[in-house]
Protein backbone atom coordinates (compact mmCIF):
# COMPACT_ATOMS: atom_id res chain seq x y z
CA UNK A 1 0.00 0.00 0.00
CA UNK A 2 0.80 3.48 -0.86
CA UNK A 3 0.08 6.77 0.18
CA UNK A 4 -2.99 4.96 1.41
CA UNK A 5 -4.21 3.16 -1.96
CA UNK A 6 -3.91 -0.20 -2.09
CA UNK A 7 -3.94 -1.81 -5.99
CA UNK A 8 -7.07 -2.20 -7.47
CA UNK A 9 -9.71 -5.00 -7.22
CA UNK A 10 -11.65 -6.43 -10.47
CA UNK A 11 -13.53 -6.18 -12.24
CA UNK A 12 -12.61 -3.45 -14.48
CA UNK A 13 -16.21 -2.65 -15.39
CA UNK A 14 -16.82 0.09 -12.73
CA UNK A 15 -20.14 1.99 -14.85
CA UNK A 16 -21.34 3.21 -11.74
CA UNK A 17 -18.13 4.68 -10.38
CA UNK A 18 -17.35 5.90 -14.04
CA UNK A 19 -20.70 7.88 -14.44
CA UNK A 20 -19.78 9.63 -10.89
CA UNK A 21 -16.74 10.48 -12.23
CA UNK A 22 -18.42 12.05 -15.19
CA UNK A 23 -20.86 14.00 -13.91
CA UNK A 24 -17.37 15.76 -12.56
CA UNK A 25 -16.38 16.02 -15.29
CA UNK A 26 -19.27 17.08 -17.57
CA UNK A 27 -19.77 19.90 -14.10
CA UNK A 28 -16.67 21.66 -14.42
CA UNK A 29 -17.71 25.22 -16.41
CA UNK A 30 -15.39 27.65 -16.57
CA UNK A 31 -17.20 31.36 -14.51
CA UNK A 32 -15.22 34.53 -14.75
CA UNK A 33 -16.88 36.29 -12.25
CA UNK A 34 -17.74 34.43 -8.11
CA UNK A 35 -19.98 35.53 -4.97
CA UNK A 36 -16.81 37.54 -3.84
CA UNK A 37 -18.67 37.27 -0.16
CA UNK A 38 -17.71 33.31 -0.23
CA UNK A 39 -14.76 32.24 1.77
CA UNK A 40 -13.45 28.98 0.81
CA UNK A 41 -12.49 26.94 3.76
CA UNK A 42 -8.90 25.84 4.34
CA UNK A 43 -9.71 22.38 3.71
CA UNK A 44 -11.07 22.71 0.52
CA UNK A 45 -8.00 24.47 -0.84
CA UNK A 46 -6.12 21.35 0.85
CA UNK A 47 -8.43 19.27 -0.77
CA UNK A 48 -7.72 20.78 -4.18
CA UNK A 49 -4.07 20.61 -3.44
CA UNK A 50 -4.12 17.20 -2.71
CA UNK A 51 -5.61 16.17 -6.12
CA UNK A 52 -3.25 17.91 -7.78
CA UNK A 53 -0.37 15.84 -5.45
CA UNK A 54 -1.38 12.85 -7.14
CA UNK A 55 -0.94 13.86 -10.49
CA UNK A 56 1.24 12.08 -12.87
CA UNK A 57 4.54 13.59 -14.54
CA UNK A 58 7.60 12.79 -16.63
CA UNK A 59 10.13 11.01 -14.64
CA UNK A 60 8.16 11.46 -11.64
CA UNK A 61 9.71 14.60 -11.46
CA UNK A 62 6.66 16.81 -9.81
CA UNK A 63 7.86 20.29 -11.06
CA UNK A 64 4.92 21.87 -9.72
CA UNK A 65 4.26 23.84 -6.47
CA UNK A 66 0.75 25.47 -5.58
CA UNK A 67 0.16 28.81 -3.86
CA UNK A 68 -3.16 29.63 -2.06
CA UNK A 69 -3.24 33.25 -2.03
CA UNK A 70 -5.83 34.69 0.77
CA UNK A 71 -5.00 38.35 1.19
CA UNK A 72 -7.54 40.17 -0.82
CA UNK A 73 -4.30 43.13 -1.80
CA UNK A 74 -2.46 40.63 -3.62
CA UNK A 75 -5.71 38.99 -5.29
CA UNK A 76 -6.55 42.91 -6.21
CA UNK A 77 -2.71 43.32 -7.49
CA UNK A 78 -2.47 40.51 -9.43
CA UNK A 79 -6.45 40.63 -10.87
CA UNK A 80 -5.31 44.55 -11.89
CA UNK A 81 -2.42 43.03 -13.46
CA UNK A 82 -4.66 41.14 -16.22
CA UNK A 83 -6.58 43.51 -16.40
CA UNK A 84 -4.33 46.05 -17.74
CA UNK A 85 -2.67 43.14 -19.73
CA UNK A 86 -5.81 42.97 -21.52
CA UNK A 87 -6.23 46.38 -22.56
CA UNK A 88 -2.57 46.14 -23.97
CA UNK A 89 -3.52 43.37 -26.05
CA UNK A 90 -6.85 45.20 -27.21
CA UNK A 91 -4.88 48.03 -27.61
CA UNK A 92 -2.11 46.28 -30.03
CA UNK A 93 -4.76 45.00 -31.89
CA UNK A 94 -4.13 41.57 -30.95
CA UNK A 95 -6.96 38.93 -32.54
CA UNK A 96 -8.40 37.82 -29.83
CA UNK A 97 -11.28 38.31 -27.54
CA UNK A 98 -9.65 38.64 -24.27
CA UNK A 99 -12.00 38.13 -21.51
CA UNK A 100 -12.93 40.67 -18.67
CA UNK A 101 -10.34 39.88 -15.67
CA UNK A 102 -11.91 41.68 -13.14
CA UNK A 103 -13.75 38.93 -11.50
CA UNK A 104 -10.01 37.48 -10.50
CA UNK A 105 -9.62 40.26 -7.87
CA UNK A 106 -12.63 38.71 -5.71
CA UNK A 107 -12.21 34.73 -6.56
CA UNK A 108 -12.76 33.90 -3.10
CA UNK A 109 -10.37 30.78 -4.33
CA UNK A 110 -7.28 32.03 -6.07
CA UNK A 111 -4.42 29.17 -6.28
CA UNK A 112 -1.16 30.06 -8.23
CA UNK A 113 0.70 27.29 -10.03
CA UNK A 114 4.18 27.50 -10.31
CA UNK A 115 6.41 25.15 -12.47
CA UNK A 116 10.09 24.21 -11.95
CA UNK A 117 11.75 24.30 -15.45
CA UNK A 118 15.44 23.48 -14.16
CA UNK A 119 13.52 20.02 -14.28
CA UNK A 120 14.81 19.57 -18.11
CA UNK A 121 17.54 17.79 -16.57
CA UNK A 122 15.53 15.27 -15.43
CA UNK A 123 15.07 14.05 -19.38
CA UNK A 124 17.84 13.23 -22.02
CA UNK A 125 19.24 16.72 -22.91
CA UNK A 126 22.58 17.33 -23.87
CA UNK A 127 23.39 20.26 -21.73
CA UNK A 128 25.92 21.31 -24.51
CA UNK A 129 23.67 24.04 -26.14
CA UNK A 130 24.20 22.44 -29.27
CA UNK A 131 21.34 22.16 -31.75
CA UNK A 132 20.36 18.76 -31.00
CA UNK A 133 20.49 19.74 -27.20
CA UNK A 134 18.11 22.27 -28.43
CA UNK A 135 15.89 20.17 -29.82
CA UNK A 136 15.74 17.53 -26.83
CA UNK A 137 15.82 20.77 -24.25
CA UNK A 138 12.37 21.65 -26.27
CA UNK A 139 10.56 17.52 -26.00
CA UNK A 140 11.88 17.91 -22.24
CA UNK A 141 9.93 21.03 -21.47
CA UNK A 142 7.00 19.87 -23.59
CA UNK A 143 7.21 16.99 -20.98
CA UNK A 144 7.11 19.25 -18.18
CA UNK A 145 4.71 21.76 -19.65
CA UNK A 146 2.15 18.36 -19.98
CA UNK A 147 2.71 17.07 -16.51
CA UNK A 148 1.81 20.49 -14.76
CA UNK A 149 -1.19 20.49 -16.90
CA UNK A 150 -2.00 17.34 -15.56
CA UNK A 151 -1.73 18.21 -11.95
CA UNK A 152 -3.82 21.55 -12.92
CA UNK A 153 -6.23 19.64 -14.17
CA UNK A 154 -6.89 17.23 -10.82
CA UNK A 155 -7.03 20.26 -9.08
CA UNK A 156 -9.98 21.98 -11.40
CA UNK A 157 -11.87 18.51 -10.86
CA UNK A 158 -11.81 18.42 -7.31
CA UNK A 159 -13.08 22.29 -7.26
CA UNK A 160 -15.40 21.35 -9.65
CA UNK A 161 -16.04 17.78 -7.41
CA UNK A 162 -16.69 19.96 -4.16
CA UNK A 163 -19.20 21.97 -6.34
CA UNK A 164 -17.40 24.95 -7.52
CA UNK A 165 -17.13 26.80 -11.06
CA UNK A 166 -13.51 26.95 -11.60
CA UNK A 167 -11.53 29.38 -14.15
CA UNK A 168 -8.05 28.57 -15.54
CA UNK A 169 -6.10 31.43 -16.62
CA UNK A 170 -2.68 31.06 -18.18
CA UNK A 171 -2.38 34.46 -19.50
CA UNK A 172 0.87 35.05 -18.12
CA UNK A 173 3.46 33.42 -19.82
CA UNK A 174 5.15 36.05 -21.23
CA UNK A 175 8.95 36.94 -19.56
CA UNK A 176 7.56 40.39 -18.37
CA UNK A 177 4.82 38.84 -16.70
CA UNK A 178 6.95 36.94 -14.88
CA UNK A 179 8.77 39.55 -13.46
CA UNK A 180 6.16 41.73 -12.15
CA UNK A 181 3.99 38.90 -10.71
CA UNK A 182 6.97 36.83 -9.15
CA UNK A 183 7.94 39.45 -6.44
CA UNK A 184 4.08 40.15 -5.52
CA UNK A 185 4.61 36.54 -4.49
CA UNK A 186 7.96 35.71 -3.10
CA UNK A 187 8.88 33.39 -5.82
CA UNK A 188 12.48 33.07 -6.82
CA UNK A 189 13.32 33.44 -9.70
CA UNK A 190 14.43 29.99 -11.20
CA UNK A 191 10.43 29.38 -11.18
CA UNK A 192 7.73 30.10 -13.47
CA UNK A 193 4.27 31.37 -12.29
CA UNK A 194 2.05 29.16 -15.20
CA UNK A 195 -1.42 29.23 -14.23
CA UNK A 196 -3.70 31.04 -11.93
CA UNK A 197 -6.79 28.72 -10.69
CA UNK A 198 -9.64 30.75 -9.54
CA UNK A 199 -13.07 29.09 -8.25
CA UNK A 200 -15.72 29.70 -6.63
CA UNK A 201 -19.22 30.31 -6.34
CA UNK A 202 -19.94 31.56 -9.69
CA UNK A 203 -21.47 35.03 -9.91
CA UNK A 204 -24.31 33.67 -11.94
CA UNK A 205 -24.86 30.04 -13.31
CA UNK A 206 -22.20 28.67 -15.66
CA UNK A 207 -23.08 27.42 -19.34
CA UNK A 208 -22.07 24.51 -20.69
CA UNK A 209 -19.59 25.50 -23.77
CA UNK A 210 -19.37 24.19 -26.89
CA UNK A 211 -17.67 20.53 -27.22
CA UNK A 212 -16.50 19.06 -30.72
CA UNK A 213 -18.48 15.53 -31.05
CA UNK A 214 -16.98 12.52 -29.96
CA UNK A 215 -16.86 11.09 -33.68
CA UNK A 216 -15.18 14.13 -34.38
CA UNK A 217 -12.10 13.70 -31.73
CA UNK A 218 -11.71 10.21 -32.16
CA UNK A 219 -10.16 7.95 -34.56
CA UNK A 220 -9.98 4.25 -34.70
CA UNK A 221 -6.09 2.51 -35.68
CA UNK A 222 -5.15 5.49 -38.39
CA UNK A 223 -5.74 8.90 -38.20
CA UNK A 224 -9.18 9.26 -39.88
CA UNK A 225 -8.30 12.34 -42.86
CA UNK A 226 -12.46 12.87 -42.61
CA UNK A 227 -11.67 14.84 -39.39
CA UNK A 228 -8.83 16.61 -40.97
CA UNK A 229 -9.22 20.26 -40.58
CA UNK A 230 -7.18 22.42 -43.05
CA UNK A 231 -5.64 26.05 -42.71
CA UNK A 232 -8.62 27.38 -44.29
CA UNK A 233 -11.43 26.03 -42.22
CA UNK A 234 -9.53 26.97 -38.81
CA UNK A 235 -9.19 30.36 -39.69
CA UNK A 236 -12.90 29.99 -40.59
CA UNK A 237 -13.91 28.88 -36.80
CA UNK A 238 -11.06 31.33 -35.75
CA UNK A 239 -13.37 34.07 -37.33
CA UNK A 240 -16.67 32.48 -36.92
CA UNK A 241 -17.04 30.58 -34.17
CA UNK A 242 -14.30 31.09 -31.52
CA UNK A 243 -15.47 34.57 -30.28
CA UNK A 244 -18.97 33.07 -29.88
CA UNK A 245 -17.74 29.40 -28.11
CA UNK A 246 -15.23 30.83 -25.95
CA UNK A 247 -17.21 33.99 -24.31
CA UNK A 248 -20.21 34.34 -25.10
CA UNK A 249 -21.68 37.67 -22.97
CA UNK A 250 -17.94 37.85 -20.99
CA UNK A 251 -16.00 39.64 -24.05
CA UNK A 252 -17.59 42.80 -23.24
CA UNK A 253 -15.55 45.76 -22.36
CA UNK A 254 -17.01 47.58 -19.47
C1 LIG B 1 -4.60 25.62 -20.96
C2 LIG B 1 -5.75 26.57 -20.77
C3 LIG B 1 -5.51 27.93 -20.81
C4 LIG B 1 -6.54 28.85 -20.58
N1 LIG B 1 -6.23 30.17 -20.49
C5 LIG B 1 -7.20 31.05 -20.19
C6 LIG B 1 -6.86 32.41 -19.97
O1 LIG B 1 -5.69 32.81 -20.00
N2 LIG B 1 -7.89 33.26 -19.70
C7 LIG B 1 -9.19 32.85 -19.62
O2 LIG B 1 -10.05 33.66 -19.35
N3 LIG B 1 -9.52 31.57 -19.81
C8 LIG B 1 -8.56 30.65 -20.08
N4 LIG B 1 -8.88 29.31 -20.22
C9 LIG B 1 -10.28 28.88 -20.07
C10 LIG B 1 -10.90 28.54 -21.43
O3 LIG B 1 -11.25 29.70 -22.14
C11 LIG B 1 -12.12 27.62 -21.21
O4 LIG B 1 -11.70 26.43 -20.57
C12 LIG B 1 -12.79 27.27 -22.53
O5 LIG B 1 -13.40 28.41 -23.10
C13 LIG B 1 -13.82 26.15 -22.41
O6 LIG B 1 -14.80 26.42 -21.42
P1 LIG B 1 -15.07 25.43 -20.20
O7 LIG B 1 -13.86 25.48 -19.30
O8 LIG B 1 -16.31 25.95 -19.50
O9 LIG B 1 -15.28 24.06 -20.75
C14 LIG B 1 -7.87 28.38 -20.40
C15 LIG B 1 -8.11 27.00 -20.38
C16 LIG B 1 -7.06 26.11 -20.53
C17 LIG B 1 -7.31 24.62 -20.42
Amino acid sequence: MVDGVSAAAEPFDEVERYERFMEVVRARMTSREFDASYVVPREHHEMIVEAARHAPSGADAQPWHYIVVTDPAVKEQLGEHFVRERYRRIELGMNFPSPNYRGMKTAPGLIVIVADFRYVKAFPVLGDGSELDLMYRQNAERILLQSVAASTMAAHLAAAALGYAVWWVTAIGQEEAQRALRPLLGVPDELSLIDIMCFGPPKKPPYKRWKKQLDEIMSWDRYDLAKFRTDAQIDEWIEKDRPRVMYRDESRID
